[in-house]
């Protein structure tokens, strides 16, 4: 019993340093908890992690550099990159300076096949069952049952980040399928 009243004693003043701890760290906590959304509005998605940002890559795994892309490419052409999750990924060259604002994942909305673009014919065209998309991704013959999906696209340090298109699908006016 001795024993146990010392020792009811003794962790009384770490009872109290623990009560300031615990206090400190709540209110710290608490602190943190507030500055979150301030340093989270000020921190782009893209660097930031939150936003899920993917930097594209060649076929080979490697980033792709955004002035090696824009110098080996035509205005117009749509470049496939491993985007989001992996995703084959066209990345479009809107001018010898500048990448288009998004990029649309080549993977049919019908079953999956990587879509080819056709230059020619400004669309892309599904080799397996004959479904079309517009220039801009756009379902415009089925058997495929939505548009291509957007992802946003944004240039760093010669690197392209690409993040998921969660607004409104501005082809459909819709909201994005895949988000
Ligand atoms: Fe593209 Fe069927 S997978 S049309």
């Amino acid at each position: 019993m001795a024993q146990f009243s010392e020792n009811m004693d003794v962790p009384d003043m770490g009872r109290r340093q623990f009560m300031n701890l615990l206090t400190f760290g709540t209110v710290t906590g608490v602190a943190l908890g507030a500055l979150y959304p301030v340093v989270n509005y000020f921190i782009p998605p893209a660097t930031g992690g939150g936003g899920g940002g993917t930097t594209a890559k060649d076929d080979l795994g490697n980033n792709v550099s955004v002035s090696k892309f824009l110098g080996s490419h035509n205005v117009g052409d749509r470049v496939l990159v491993q985007g989001l999750k992996g995703d084959p990924t066209y990345i479009v060259v809107d001018s010898k300076e500048a990448i288009r604002e998004y990029g649309l994942n080549a993977i049919c909305t019908h079953l999956g096949c990587v879509v080819p673009w056709v230059a020619a014919e400004d669309k892309f065209k599904c080799p397996c069952h004959g479904s079309q998309y517009d220039a801009t991704g756009k379902v415009v013959r089925g058997p495929a049952p939505r548009s291509l999906a957007l992802a946003h696209t944004a240039v760093e340090d010669d690197a392209i980040v690409l993040t998921t298109w969660t607004e409104t699908d501005f082809r459909t006016n819709e909201d994005p399928w895949w988000a």
